[in-house]
């Protein structure tokens, strides 16, 4: 473990005013959901053409819902971990002070910074709890697993989508402007588990970086991130943000 990395780290953010946090689904990963790029990755397993294209709900949308039926009930027996409860304690500092702010940014649609006590969450690739009717546009939260009547419909008899970005769809454009405004003014931008290969979102800790912040990567992997950061933590992310870790804000805190 990478200790004094993570002093590194710890002492970067107590200087620091504006925090910018970019998540991806390698914080889940200790939660027991997968991601969909490493060796166990979803898209090992699954075509994203077949799944999570507006083309596939169109071809079929049965196995569309199937598999989000089946990424529901994983999730739903997912808990948050050290990684996303740091993170609601990061807020909690920096947020509670009328010159401070912190900003999270997810592409994670599982809910679990939501779960753990985060707030500013902006997500920038839906939430799969969400259900959209593609006809008359309404919009429903649904945390049933599993999902009755299945495939879910509209009060409009219209079948209802998965309220997620797919593969070819644009990011919706509020979530976007504040992420965008939050990689700007932060000064210290921190990448917590992603592939950092799937754009816009992989932008984002660019966008930072030129306009002067510090960016931080937490990964046991390399990415595109690695080579533009300031400090690199090879681990997982709740590793990183596990005794030590809190140890280490207590004591910042008490001084
Ligand atoms: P990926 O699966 O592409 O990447 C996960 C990253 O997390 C990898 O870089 C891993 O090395 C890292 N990782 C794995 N375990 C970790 C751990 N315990 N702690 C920290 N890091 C760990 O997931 P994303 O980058 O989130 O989009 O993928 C981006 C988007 O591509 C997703 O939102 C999804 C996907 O296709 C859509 O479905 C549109």
């Amino acid at each position: 473990m990478e200790e004094g990395k993570i002093r590194d780290l710890a002492t970067f953010i107590s200087s620091a005013k504006s925090i910018s946090v970019l998540t991806g689904a390698g914080i889940s990963q200790e939660s027991g959901i997968p991601t969909f790029r490493g060796a166990d990755g979803l898209w090992k397993q699954y075509r994203a053409e077949d799944l999570a294209t507006p083309e596939a709900f169109s071809r079929n949308p049965t196995l569309v819902w199937e598999w989000y039926a089946w990424r529901r009930a994983t999730i739903s027996r997912a808990q948050p971990n050290a990684a996303h409860y740091a993170l609601v304690d990061l807020e909690s500092r920096f947020n509670g002070s009328q010159a401070h702010s912190f900003t999270l940014l997810t592409q994670n649609v599982d809910g679990l910074h939501e779960r753990a006590g985060s707030r500013n969450v902006v997500r920038l690739h839906g939430d799969i709890w969400q259900l959209r009717c593609p006809s008359c546009g309404t919009e429903r939260q649904d945390y049933s697993v599993p999902l009755d009547p299945f495939p879910p419909r509209c009060s409009c008899s219209f079948l209802m989508r998965p309220g997620v970005v797919w593969f070819g769809e644009p990011l919706p454009q509020r979530e976007w402007e504040r992420a965008a405004v939050a990689a700007r003014k932060a000064e210290i931008f921190l990448v917590v588990g992603t592939s950092a290969l799937v754009h816009p979102a992989a932008s984002l800790p660019l966008l930072g970086k030129q306009n002067g912040a510090r960016v931080v990567e937490i990964n046991p992997d390399p990415t595109p991130i690695s080579r533009l950061a300031d400090l690199v933590i090879r681990g997982k992310a709740a590793e990183v943000f596990g005794a030590q870790w809190r140890e280490n804000q207590r004591t910042a805190n008490s001084n």
